[in-house]
């Protein structure tokens, strides 16, 4: 079926556009938001506005780069939730006036369906059923994907996600929102010499609030004993809270694909862009004989590509919204 459609997402603190036609990723443009940086954290009323300043530009380029007009757009997706309502609501204030003004429909997309479905941005792509982990700063989940609009949750973070333990870790260490990027680079040159505890958690669920709080007393035990102790070891510091961390997220994955089965192996969000996750992973792939697909970098972090490819397999299903809708702060599926 032969479509042109313009993606939007504005959950958090990234305003982005992408234009998919006929099942390829034509454009996709991001605008991140620096304000937050000042804060160590995306303050939400900061995030609505940059996203209100954003949202203009950020579609037009997403139009340009794909040589496309407005008139020629099929439909107009968007990320309904879960996020920030207040960030969420431009993007689909946004949506629903273009769909009005060219009278075309309107698609609702689950953020973190989408990044599920990112797997299909690029190929090769995975065949049915896969696994996908799905690590950014808000979730941490092991999804079974049946087909593109069949997935289920098996198996969850019980309180913090993988990006939270990186971003509070790097805090605790002294480091810039959002850490998670900055401890990969720094732990490029060190190596995981200190030891953190495996927390024990039942089935397939996850649970990183121990190994922040472990952290946070090791770091006040060291500094107590040499108060140049992070400055002088930062390197080994990020190798090690960073080797936890990808070692608990891996070896839940290599449980759930053994348990059912699957030998399809994706990953998604913000964490998966994390280089020593991506090796580590690779290399489990290989003695587990999986088919591992790991995502270009554009394609993990949050982008409006992967809203547009969720936003193509439900124009296929002619699964529209109407004016009526509305941001969901959460949104199960
Ligand atoms: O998916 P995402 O862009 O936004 C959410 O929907 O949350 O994920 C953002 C998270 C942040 O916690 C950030 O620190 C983390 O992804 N992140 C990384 C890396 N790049 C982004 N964590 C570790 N290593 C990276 N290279
Ligand atoms: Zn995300």
């Amino acid at each position: 079926m032969q479509h042109t459609i313009l993606a939007i997402e504005s959950s958090c603190d990234d305003t982005s556009a992408a234009i998919i036609q006929n099942g390829s990723v034509r454009s996709n443009i991001v605008a991140s938001q620096d304000a937050h940086r000042l804060y160590g954290g995306v303050v939400p009323e900061v995030a609505s506005r940059a996203h209100q300043n954003n949202i203009v530009p950020v579609v037009r380029q997403a139009l340009a780069d794909a040589e496309v007009s407005v008139n020629q757009l099929d439909a107009v997706a968007f990320t309904r939730g879960p996020g920030l309502v207040g960030s969420l609501i431009v993007g689909i204030s946004f949506a629903k006036a273009l769909a009005l003004s060219q009278d075309i429909p309107l698609i609702e997309v689950n953020h973190l369906q989408a990044h599920v479905l990112s797997a299909f941005a690029q190929k090769p792509y995975p065949s049915f059923p896969f696994l996908c982990l799905t690590v950014s700063g808000g979730h941490t989940q092991i999804v079974l994907v049946r087909s593109p609009l069949d997935m289920e949750i098996i198996g969850q973070s019980i309180d913090d996600a993988a990006g939270e333990a990186f971003d509070k870790s790097g805090k605790m260490m002294g480091l810039d929102y959002p850490a998670g990027p900055i401890i990969d680079k720094l732990a490029q040159k060190g190596r995981p010499v200190f030891e953190f505890p495996q927390p024990k958690i039942q089935g397939f669920n996850y649970s990183f609030s121990g190994i922040k709080t472990a952290f946070k007393y090791f770091l006040r035990d060291q500094v107590a004993a040499n108060p140049d102790f992070i400055a002088e070891n930062k390197y080994d510091i990020a190798a090690s809270i960073q080797h936890r961390i990808v070692t608990i997220l891996l070896q839940k994955l290599r449980k759930a694909a053994r348990k059912l089965q699957i030998n399809q192996i994706t990953i998604a969000g913000g964490v998966s862009a994390n280089s020593y996750l991506r090796t580590k992973l690779q290399e489990m792939g290989e003695k587990e004989r999986w088919d591992t697909f790991i995502p270009p970098f554009k394609f993990c972090t949050d982008n409006a590509g992967m809203i547009a490819v969720a936003a193509r397999f439900k124009y296929m299903e002619g699964e529209f919204s109407d004016q009526s809708v509305g941001p969901l702060a959460k949104w199960k599926f």
